[in-house]
């Protein structure tokens, strides 16, 4: 998985900006959970540092390049660089709470990440995170990749079952049994649907999505009439999520993950 954010971090750091703006409604109702005061928050898997600037929290991501990018945008905030799975404790703790949008299903060993988190944390302290439901939810997300993998080279192999992906805890029972082995308690799992409105152009928002996932590299690898290719062939496949008006409206079903450290 190091590996494969190291690929991925170029896209994640260059569509920045954009994931702030248009995703924002993917952490929003965890940040909500956590409500105006929650104290020292740690915002693990933080990427290139958006929520954790909207937190003012320590971020926590196992990718240089993107943490890189966090202290670049947000030099007076603390980013560490640094795998959960491996930690005992991550850096800088105790926190009085722990945030996370859209990581926790992309460890390896979710177990021993949401146990660094939980020892991370004051006992009692409130954990919570965003993760992505099914496929069916977030169509949008394998249509982009569909669209994209003809024109492009090899991709990474796809995650499938419980393996590390963005659908690897839409199983809501996954979530509990992680989180309660970890040594979480008052765990609860809630449906949550958003609509992110992407006010771009279809070749701006199909190069975006592409970028964020798994045939970014291939793409960024590819000849310029390739990732032309590449681009149509993903907005085509989103075209059904475009308008009313400009731009785009991708559904997006998400799971709010809360819990109490023990
Ligand atoms: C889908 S991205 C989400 C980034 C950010 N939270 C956001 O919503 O824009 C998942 C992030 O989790 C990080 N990540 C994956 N496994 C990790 C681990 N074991 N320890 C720390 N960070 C990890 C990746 O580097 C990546 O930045």
């Amino acid at each position: 998985m190091t590996a494969f954010w190291a690929q991925a971090a170029p896209g994640w750091v260059r569509h920045a900006e954009r994931t702030d703006t248009v995703g924002r409604p993917l952490g929003a109702a965890a940040i909500e959970r956590l409500g105006p005061a929650p104290g020292r928050v740690v915002d693990v898997g933080c990427g290139c540092g958006g929520t954790t600037a909207e937190l003012a929290a320590v971020g926590v991501d196992v990718s240089p390049e993107m943490i890189a990018a966090a202290r670049r945008r947000f030099p007076h905030l603390e980013f560490v660089c640094a795998d959960v799975e491996t930690l005992d404790e991550i850096p800088g703790a105790p926190f009085d709470a722990a945030y996370s949008r859209n990581a926790l299903m992309l460890l390896a060993d979710p177990v021993a990440g949401c146990t660094a988190i939980r020892r991370s944390l004051r006992p009692g302290a409130p954990l919570a995170a965003m993760v992505f439901r099914d496929m069916a939810a977030n169509p949008w997300l394998p249509a982009a990749l569909l669209g994209a993998a003809p024109h492009v080279g090899a991709l990474p192999p796809l995650p499938v079952g419980d393996e590390p992906g963005p659908f690897a805890w839409a199983e809501p029972g996954r979530a509990r049994r992680i989180l309660a082995a970890a040594g979480f308690d008052g765990i609860e799992v809630e449906p949550v649907d958003v609509v992110l409105e992407s006010p771009d152009e279809p070749g701006t928002v199909a190069e975006w999505l592409i970028e964020l996932g798994p045939a970014g590299a291939a793409y960024r690898a590819a000849p310029p009439e390739a990732q032309a290719a590449a681009r149509d062939g993903a907005a085509r496949l989103l075209a059904r999520y475009r308008g009313p008006g400009p731009g785009h409206r991708l559904p997006a079903g998400l799971w709010l993950v809360t819990a109490r450290a023990r």
